[in-house]
């Protein structure tokens, strides 16, 4: 399972490849408006993004016209080959999707939130489909049923479409992505933060320093 982070933050990207568990990362147009840089500096920004990261760094259009999203599209794949064009699940959106994969530009279809939109995205040659599981969690249903769903949809068609989990909340979310196979996840980083600390970790770490600290007490550590 690839781990992307789901941040525009350089700081916060910075972190999470220093842990070595980083293969790419996620923005949004809400993300990038966090970082309050200007709008002349949005494509400076992605290109500190993929100077850190290995490959996959998804960038949003904000058209939403086929014509728009076209142009758009091919301005952000033109900042480095390790973007991925994220493109909303609309009619025109899998337009688009299609006639990028003519186009050799990898895809992240993004706001889907059922395996109907999911199998539509994948026949229009997505490269990834995001389904949005917290979002769907927050309105009661089960973000994880979709996932367990589209895993065994994709693996009976041989889509050549990854799933990439995204608007993961919790860790628990991971564990059930990983779980059910899933290609790939997003999450915040403190999420993945969260997952690294255990209290019996915790404890047991401060017990052998004590121990050692008792029986060795000459000894610099
Ligand atoms: O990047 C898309 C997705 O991960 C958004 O998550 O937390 O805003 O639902 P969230």
């Amino acid at each position: 399972m690839l781990f992307f982070l789901d941040s525009a933050c350089i700081a916060e990207i910075e972190e999470a490849k220093a842990l070595g568990i980083l293969d790419g990362v996620t923005t949004n147009p809400s993300l990038l408006a966090k970082e309050n840089i200007p709008q002349a500096a949005i494509y400076d920004h992605y290109k500190k993004i993929c100077a850190i990261v290995d490959d996959n760094v998804s960038a949003e259009v904000i058209s939403t016209d086929v014509t728009g999203m076209l142009q758009e599209a091919h301005a952000l794949a033109a900042i480095d080959a390790k973007i991925v064009v994220k493109i909303p699940m609309t009619k025109s959106g899998l337009q688009v999707i299609h006639k990028l994969q003519a186009d050799g530009i990898r895809t992240n279809c993004t706001l889907v939130f059922s395996a109907g939109q999911a199998i539509l995205a994948a026949k229009a040659g997505a490269s990834y489909i995001s389904p949005f599981i917290g979002r769907l969690d927050d309105l009661s249903t089960d973000g994880s049923q979709l996932i367990q769903q589209l895993s065994i949809i994709f693996q009976k068609n041989y889509f050549n479409t990854q799933i990439l989990a995204a608007s993961i909340r919790h860790p628990m979310h991971i564990i059930q992505c990983a779980q059910q196979g899933v290609d790939v996840i997003t999450c915040p980083l403190s999420v993945i933060k969260k997952m690294i600390h255990h209290p019996l970790t915790d404890s047991g770490l401060q017990t052998f320093l004590a121990d050692y600290r008792a029986a060795f007490p000459q000894q610099a550590l």
